[in-house]
């Protein structure tokens, strides 16, 4: 199997044994205390997951500046987004201390982590629309991710961490949600070695589903793994539970069985495009994948992006060997009317638009909220049923 990136076995932050992890807890009870922001408390989850291997924390002002210009850190690891600890209230916690992280997501707000405080810094405006501008490609208020990012804090508290709970994620998505070294031990049971990942936010429509199955063909893996977002979205999109059940129930129907594995992660959408399918890239390397889907706007949002950033900037901007997983770019994929089944629009290049079915995400949803199915050259009719059940309980 693949290694993890940065080293040559994974280190999860998250306190696995459970009577260490209690005791943990219960120090932390007398700790300073800091309440995460929610993309703090998503950045602590994978880290505590391995999915961020090999970092140990949260990163400093240099680290976060240098990775969002050169995608590197000052020590010259190779990493696509910052990671940081961002607050407006610092009140209580020094240089050197040991402090307790609060959960934002869950009642009560528990701890979730312990920080070893290595530095507090103040970010200048400046340096935080250096880091929007270069993570996001624009400073556009309006885009969800750079609104986001405007709201997390002056303040970057930086350190290693301990990880204490999954917060929510466990308990809202048993059987789902899953840990990077969870993955690669259920790789080992299968003995795939070679896997690829998709990554959606989305419920599978048939597109997604061919894309799946020719590049498990194309590239000869022993499995897919699907692996879905189950942090938080935008206002309008799909929530997770939905789609996991039209997942499960398009594997089921459609995919033979042991091919697939379906989990899910716990990290809030950036909606950082190029930059996020490259973090993308990196944690599906460190649980165990050999090969990442990017497809048509992957992890994009309006017309931010072009159609294709997200692959370009692996041969742009990620330096030969610095990764070990490899991206299957996928073309604009849809179904032919001429040829009767889905097909990737650069294998076809007699078709004219008006020869795919194409229809846009408004005039998808425009139906399931009327209680209309999609076409099934579109979406499978069981998943189309689930969508409309939704969208009706919704109304
Ligand atoms: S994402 O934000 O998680 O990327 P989504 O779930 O819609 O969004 O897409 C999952 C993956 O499928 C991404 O790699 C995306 O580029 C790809 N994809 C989605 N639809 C198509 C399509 N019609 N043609 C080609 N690639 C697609």
């Amino acid at each position: 199997m693949i290694k993890p990136h940065g080293s040559n076995t994974l280190n999860p932050l998250y306190v696995i044994d459970d009577e260490q992890r209690a005791e943990r807890l219960q120090a932390a009870e007398k700790l300073p205390k800091l309440l995460l922001n929610s993309a703090a408390a998503a950045n602590a989850v994978m880290l505590g997951a391995g999915y961020f291997n090999p970092l140990t924390g949260f990163m400093n002002r240099e680290d976060s500046l240098s990775v969002a210009q050169s995608l590197k850190t000052t020590d010259g690891l190779f990493w696509p987004v910052p990671v940081m600890n961002r607050t407006n209230s610092i009140e209580g916690i020094e240089v050197g201390a040991k402090i307790a992280l609060l959960d934002p997501n869950e009642p009560g707000n528990p701890v979730m982590a312990t920080q070893t405080v290595e530095a507090i810094e103040e970010l200048s405006d400046a340096d935080i629309e250096l880091m929007i501008s270069e993570v996001f490609g624009t400073k556009d208020p309006e885009h969800p991710g750079v609104k986001t990012f405007e709201s997390l804090g002056n303040f970057v508290v930086s350190g290693p961490i301990e990880v204490l709970s999954y917060s929510y994620f466990q308990d809202e998505f048993p059987g789902t949600f899953n840990t990077a070294y969870e993955i690669r031990d259920e790789f080992a049971k299968h003995g795939w070695e070679k896997v690829v990942a998709f990554q959606t936010r989305n419920p599978m429509h048939r597109a997604h589903e061919e894309l799946c199955r020719m590049a498990h063909e194309q590239l000869g893996t022993d499995g897919i793994l699907i692996h879905m977002l189950l942090g938080k979205l935008k206002p309008g999109d799909i929530p997770a539970t939905v789609r996991d059940a039209c997942i499960r129930k398009m594997v089921e129907v459609y995919f033979p069985p042991n091919s697939v594995m379906i989990s899910g992660y716990g990290f809030d959408m950036l909606y950082a495009g190029p930059r996020e399918a490259v973090l993308h890239a990196v944690f599906r390397q460190n649980c165990g994948c050999s090969y990442l889907i990017v497809g048509r706007d992957h992890a994009g949002v309006g017309d931010y992006y072009g159609a294709f950033d997200a692959q370009t900037i692996f041969s742009e901007r990620v330096p030969e060997g610095a990764l070990e997983i490899e991206i299957f770019e996928a073309d604009h994929t849809a179904w032919s009317k001429k040829l009767n089944r889905v097909v990737m629009m650069r294998d076809v290049p007699d078709h004219g638009k008006e020869d795919f079915v194409l229809l846009s995400g408004t005039k998808v949803r425009q139906m399931l909220s009327k209680g209309e199915a999609p076409p099934p050259e579109f979406s499978r009719p069981e998943v189309a049923q689930i969508l409309m059940d939704y969208y009706q309980s919704t109304v």
